[in-house]
């Protein structure tokens, strides 16, 4: 299974029914965007992003543009990359009836040409490495559209909650396996969300050691990594992690 095939399948799942997912979640663009809190949005990333007025900011793996738009809204010129074209029809709505411009470009992100961007920052959030086979290939292609001196801010899913652990009704195991390295088939995040079956999709996880290496090995300074409680587990059990490196 090479990135081009494991795209290919995802882009048909996140092709299905994702506008109609996030009304039902979010209420439809224009009732999103009059509720919009953009530093509640970006509550667990706000400090490391640093001042974004002015800045230009990549926000690969977008989705419906929550984060794209409330960055928008703090004066950044935001470009989202996604592989939904469902997604960028609710995404250009919400930053329409924001009142802020949105670039969102469809595509595997993988694929993009990388020469001539240059950004100050990149966003990456909630739910993004696992759609990757490659972490290495990842980090030098996010490294391609960056500024020197530039930052990275990755916010995802701690692996101890997504590889890890697994909850009954009453206790939380360590029962799968940390160091599974086999793409699994599922169904996206919204599937319960809507009444249509969307197509599988397919996701790689990844541990801790191998998301800092591939940073730290493809032209990047870690300078934080910070460790936080997140939502399904308590909160003595790392759920989310956000890593910040700067692009040298
Ligand atoms: C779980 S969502 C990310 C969450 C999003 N940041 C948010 O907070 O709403 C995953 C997104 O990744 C996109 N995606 C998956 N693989 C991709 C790829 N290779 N290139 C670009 N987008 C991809 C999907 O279309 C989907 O919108």
């Amino acid at each position: 299974m090479n990135q081009s095939e494991m795209s290919a399948i995802n882009q048909a799942a996140w092709n299905t029914g994702a506008y109609e997912a996030w009304v039902i979640e979010n209420g439809t663009p224009a009732h999103l965007a009059a509720t919009l809190e953009p530093e509640k949005i970006l509550k667990r990333v706000l400090k490391h992003l640093g001042n974004l007025n002015g800045k230009k900011v990549a926000n690969p793996l977008g989705s419906r543009g929550k984060a794209g738009v409330a960055m928008a809204l703090l004066g950044a010129n935001v470009t989202i990359f996604d592989l939904s074209e469902s997604n960028k029809r609710y995404a250009l709505e919400l930053a329409t009836a924001a009142n802020v411009k949105l670039e969102y470009v469809v595509g595997d992100f993988m694929q993009l040409e990388t020469q001539n961007d240059d950004f100050d920052v990149v966003l990456m959030e909630l739910g993004i490495l696992h759609w990757f086979m490659d972490l290495n290939a990842l980090a030098k292609q996010v490294h391609g559209i960056m500024n020197t001196g530039g930052r990275f801010v990755v916010n995802d899913f701690h692996p101890i909650a997504s590889k890890l652990l697994s909850k009954t009704q009453t206790q939380t195991l360590a029962d799968r396996d940390y160091f599974d390295s086999s793409p699994h088939s599922g169904k996206v995040p919204y599937q319960g969300l809507i009444k249509i079956e969307t197509p599988d999709c397919l996701t790689r996880c990844w541990t801790l050691g191998e998301i800092v290496t591939a940073l730290a090995q493809n032209g990047f300074q870690i300078e934080t990594l910070e460790e936080t409680p997140g939502w399904g587990f308590d909160a003595k059990i790392p759920g989310l992690f956000t890593l910040v490196a700067t692009a040298i």
